[in-house]
């Protein structure tokens, strides 16, 4: 049966399995690494299967810089499922559970870069027409911000930046 449970660092190596698999490069799951390894409000989530990790999400610590003020907020992503159990579910899952987690830490607002038509599904909606804008050149159906308690965006618009652990990954800015 499947379940969603918390990470352990234990689980790390399978959790860069599957961000591997998924993906077929290295990027994600060398991200995943990096900020588990790094921030104190990072948190991830994995699918398993009969002891099996087949799914993973993360959630780590962004910046909304609004004017001279700097709102904090969560960043999803990456997150995986492995290939052959795609399209069962397990992905909406791990989003729905990581969003009712950020929730109850008192998070916000969360980002995402990603599938266009897969998150708006969970409340998301492009970010830019609310004034809510991408540090990288990325199109705008892409990159998308939900909003966990109504009005949380109210008077915050601005740019947003990941943790620095994100530098350089410029390809994970344009998922096909
Ligand atoms: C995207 C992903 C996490 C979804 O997980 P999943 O368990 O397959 O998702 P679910 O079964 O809950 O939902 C299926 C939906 O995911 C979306 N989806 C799945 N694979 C997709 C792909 N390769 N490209 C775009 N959307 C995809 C579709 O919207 C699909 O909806 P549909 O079946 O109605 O068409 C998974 O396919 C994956 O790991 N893909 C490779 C890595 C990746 O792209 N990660 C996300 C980066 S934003």
């Amino acid at each position: 049966m499947l379940e969603i449970r918390p990470e352990t660092t234990s689980d790390a190596a399978a959790v860069r399995a599957v961000n591997d698999a998924a993906f077929g490069r290295a990027d994600e799951g060398r991200i995943a690494d990096a900020l588990r390894a790094q921030h104190a409000k990072y948190f991830g989530l994995v699918a398993v299967d009969d002891d099996a990790i087949v799914g993973h999400i993360v959630f780590s610590p962004a910046t909304l810089h609004c004017y001279s003020a700097l709102f904090p907020i969560m960043a999803l992503g990456p997150m995986a499922v492995s290939p052959a159990w795609q399209r069962r579910g397990i992905g909406s899952a791990l989003v729905r559970e990581g969003l009712a987690a950020c929730a109850r830490r008192g998070h916000d607002v969360v980002v995402v870069l990603g599938h266009s038509e897969f998150y708006p599904r969970f409340g998301f909606v492009p970010a830019r027409p609310l004034g809510v804008m991408s540090e990288w050149d990325v199109p705008d159906d892409v990159f998308m911000v939900a909003e966990l308690a109504p009005g949380a965006l109210r008077g915050r618009r601005g740019v947003v930046y990941y943790a620095p652990e994100f530098a350089g990954a410029t390809r994970i800015s344009a998922p096909e």
